[in-house]
């Protein structure tokens, strides 16, 4: 029970690697609050972990981000996941369409770090959420990209200025969430079989694997500055 009497915050908690997070932190003895935009997919996710917290903010929102800190007391761990997949080439459409992006992964977690880190207690930890597209971007999602190196590069910077607070990031891969059920609909199931053969590991990670790097990165209390990454050796193919 490494997290007992800890309080682990999970921006983007009601699906996909921030519900297993929160999951795998209430498995460890963790008080859990989860946030998302959507109350019926939050109170659907409470229904299935069972005596969470939750409450309704949109990231990209300063002003509801910091209306939600002034509730809560006491933070041990926060982790971020709110976020997901824009595409689109830089050539093509208005560059609002791009902005999302942007918006919850960096300014996003910046408004979460301001209104949180005051309230996180000694030993405590923020972990924030960049992607295989760091470091191997394709052509047509540019921008998350962007967005993703930018969430690992704030991970890095802030381990410094937040010392003694730890900040991390996770870099998955492809992951079986669904993030994925929205983008490709009926023909997922042959864009991961595409996407699996071409993976050293020939599988794509499930994201309580991703979960699990992430309580890692809270109860660990010696890494800081850290990217790990869970994609199977995909960026070295
Ligand atoms: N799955 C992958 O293959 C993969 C790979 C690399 C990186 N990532 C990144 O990892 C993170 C989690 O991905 P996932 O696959 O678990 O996504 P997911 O299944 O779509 O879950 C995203 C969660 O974040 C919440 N959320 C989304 N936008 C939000 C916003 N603006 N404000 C507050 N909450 C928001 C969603 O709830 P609501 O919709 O109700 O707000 C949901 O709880 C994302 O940032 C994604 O881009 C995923």
């Amino acid at each position: 029970m490494l997290l007992e009497r800890k309080h682990v915050v999970v921006i983007g908690g009601s699906q996909g690697i921030g519900y297993q997070t929160a999951r795998l932190a209430r498995q460890s003895g963790a008080e859990v609050t989860i946030v998302g935009r959507s109350l019926s997919k939050l109170d659907e996710a409470s229904e299935r972990l069972g005596k969470v917290h939750t409450a309704v903010a949109d990231i990209t929102d300063e002003a509801a981000i910091n209306r939600l800190f002034t509730t809560i007391e006491q933070i041990d761990h926060v982790y971020i996941a709110a976020g997901s997949f824009i595409g689109g080439q830089i050539l093509e459409g208005s560059v609002e369409q791009f902005r999302t992006a942007i918006e919850s992964r960096l300014w996003g977690s910046v408004y979460v770090i301001r209104a949180a880190v005051p309230k996180i207690v000694s030993g405590g930890s923020v972990t924030l959420t960049g992607g295989l597209s760091t470091e191997r971007p394709v052509p047509g999602a540019w921008v998350t990209a962007v967005a993703t190196a930018a969430a690992e590069q704030l991970s890095r910077a802030l381990a410094l200025e937040l010392a003694p607070i730890r900040v991390n990031a996770v870099s998955p891969g492809w992951t079986d969430t669904p993030m994925w059920d929205a983008i490709f609909g009926e023909s997922k199931p042959q864009a991961f079989q595409e996407v699996t053969s071409k993976i050293p590991t020939r599988r794509l990670a499930t994201a309580e694997e991703v979960a699990s790097s992430v309580i890692f990165l809270m109860t660990n209390p010696s890494i800081t500055g850290e990217v790990i990454h869970i994609d199977g050796g995909h960026r070295y193919v």
